[in-house]
């Protein structure tokens, strides 16, 4: 595997988990995702103990989980209270049930080491559902891995050749990278761009004056494995006029395949009405390019028979700390369960 096990992984947005069942593939495990009647998430291990059979091919009795096939029931532990062919289940007939915690849109859940959850929270993502911010998202399954993911996220200076439409007019590359600043967790880097008028995309969504010209920062952060944040700002002479943030949720399926749990987070003085829609539309756009480029990628590693070592650029700075720290992160995992 490709990615660390000990960490929160983005599991679902909490309007996919009702009263039914959410099957879904995560660090390639199965895993079925139910609400409970008092409004918390159960996650358990979506395969009945007593054959290879999906939970989530039963039915539900309030919280209490039925397997389709030959009824073993459970609660929402794992526990299996109830055998229809016999008076008391047998000892050790349990499922996994994965802790959970419910942030913002997010329904983070922890499937390595157990116990391990308690050193350490979900990162917090204030932005999401905090006072004068909005959010739209979406959730896109992507042939590739997390370290492309978040390498891709990191280094924007692809946007020329597959973005050009997103570009301020008049700034004809990126300026390097100011700051990188890293920890033995996380990376992040700073940038800010010469003064420039405004983009249409930009002119639509900020309500500003599309000639004048504006300063813009951004920001990138490999937060932890299983989220990356930047941020945008547009800033007149007057301070900050448009704040975007775009966040992911990385979770992998497996070492080539990650669910992307897209949200674009907005705020600002005369930010257009139909924001939402608008930034909707460019998002998702831009995530359609990404995510075609990294397959092909994938794609090419995935035929590379040899090892071939591919050269890095100055723009790469921060994306190779990045593959750093996961690739360690991963061996760090590996010594622990071999020592
Ligand atoms: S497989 Fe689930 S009860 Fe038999």
């Amino acid at each position: 595997m490709n990615y660390p096990r000990d960490c929160w992984y983005v599991a679902a947005t909490s309007d996919e988990v009702d009263d039914g069942f959410l099957a879904r593939r995560i660090l390639d495990t199965s895993v079925v995702l139910l609400r409970l009647a008092d409004g918390s998430v159960a996650a358990l291990e979506d395969r009945c103990a007593h054959r290879p059979y999906p939970l989530s091919a039963g039915h539900r009795e309030g919280d209490l989980v039925v397997c389709g096939y030959h009824g073993c029931t459970y609660d929402a532990t794992g526990r299996c209270v109830r055998i229809p062919s016999q008076e008391t289940p047998p000892s050790g007939a349990q499922v996994r049930d994965f802790p959970v915690v419910e942030g913002g849109p997010f329904v983070w859940v922890w499937t390595g080491t157990p116990g391990g959850e308690r050193l350490r929270p979900p990162p917090s993502t204030p932005w999401l559902d905090g006072e004068g911010w909005s959010s739209v998202g979406e959730r896109r399954d992507v042939a590739a891995s997390l370290m492309l993911l978040h390498e891709h996220y990191l280094d924007l200076t692809n946007v020329f050749e597959m973005h050009p439409e997103l570009v301020p007019p008049g700034i004809e590359s990126l300026p390097p990278l100011e700051e990188v600043e890293v920890s033995e967790v996380s990376v992040s880097y700073t940038r800010e761009l010469p003064k420039a008028p405004l983009a249409p995309w930009e002119a639509q969504i900020s309500g500003l004056d599309s000639v004048e010209s504006f300063g813009r920062k951004e920001t990138g952060a490999f937060v932890t494995p299983g989220l990356h944040k930047q941020t945008y700002t547009i800033s007149g002479s007057a301070g900050p006029d448009l704040e975007l943030v775009r966040t992911h949720g990385f979770t992998p399926v497996s070492s080539g395949a990650t669910h992307v749990f897209l949200q674009i987070s907005w705020r600002g003085a005369s930010v257009s009405p139909d924001a939402g829609a608008l930034l909707a539309a460019v998002f998702h756009e831009m995530a359609n390019r990404d995510f075609a480029v990294l397959e092909t990628v994938q794609r090419c590693l995935d035929e590379d028979t040899t090892p071939r070592r591919y050269v890095n650029v100055k723009a790469d700075r921060a994306a190779v700390r990045a593959r750093r720290i996961l690739t360690s992160m991963v061996e760090e995992e590996r010594g622990s369960q071999h020592p």
